[in-house]
């Protein structure tokens, strides 16, 4: 049986940098702590992302397995991601400021956020951890149980650590954690001409 980093390396049309195509969401997770300074890198990369007007909307709760924060971020996830995160040893609840320091909305609040998440991920990658990102969990109750204050919209929570076999999951799941990784060819998103017609250089 092919190993799993062979099955989940992506059938590049185009070769990429090494930790683009490395990077993939397991849930098979490893009960190894994560290294501070890892971290610090990992929040580090964070940091460093672009951001529209640099307001840097980008705000992280971090639990670790044993402590409040994690059993609360763990409780609002869906059962079906209660099945797999629990053996992850870091969940991070990821927000976006919603508004500006003169009370206005920040519509790219979402938008550099997840350009926030993406560059931790890919840090995360180098340091030969994984991130799997959530969206199933209940928001108000994150908010509610956590603390988190009204200008702030709670928009994704995610595992961190180290990977492990994916026999410790659940059946159902292992099939999901060894099936290759697929994408739409890049010429179905990427248009030259007129939106929609195919770029000419894919
Ligand atoms: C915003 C967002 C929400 C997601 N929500 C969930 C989720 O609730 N449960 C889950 O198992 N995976 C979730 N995923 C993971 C995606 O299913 C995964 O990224 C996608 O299938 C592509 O796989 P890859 O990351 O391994 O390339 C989410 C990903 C993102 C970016």
């Amino acid at each position: 049986m092919q190993n799993i980093e062979t099955i989940k390396q992506p059938a590049l049309d185009y070769p990429v940098q090494p930790l683009i195509a490395s990077r993939w969401s397991p849930r098979a997770y490893d009960s190894r702590l994560v290294e501070t300074e890892k971290l610090q890198r990992i929040f580090e990369a964070a940091r460093w992302t672009a951001s529209s007007n640099n307001l840097q909307p980008w705000y992280f709760l971090v639990g670790f397995k044993g402590d409040e924060v994690y059993q609360k971020i763990f409780n609002t996830l869906v059962e079906f991601n209660q099945l797999w995160a629990i053996n992850a040893p870091v969940l991070v609840l990821a927000t976006g400021k919603l508004t500006n320091a003169k009370g206005e909305t920040n519509h790219a609040r979402a938008y550099d956020l997840g350009q926030a998440v993406a560059t931790l991920s890919i840090q995360a990658t180098h340091e030969g951890l994984f991130i799997h990102q959530m969206g199933g969990f209940d928001a108000v109750l994150a908010a509610e149980s956590l603390g988190i204050p009204t200008d702030y919209q709670v928009q994704v929570v995610f595992t961190l650590g180290y990977r492990t076999d994916a026999e410790i999951l659940h059946p159902n799941l292992q099939k999901l954690e060894s099936s290759p990784r697929a994408r739409r060819p890049a010429a179905e998103s990427v248009f030259t001409g007129s939106f929609g017609h195919p770029a000419d250089f894919l």
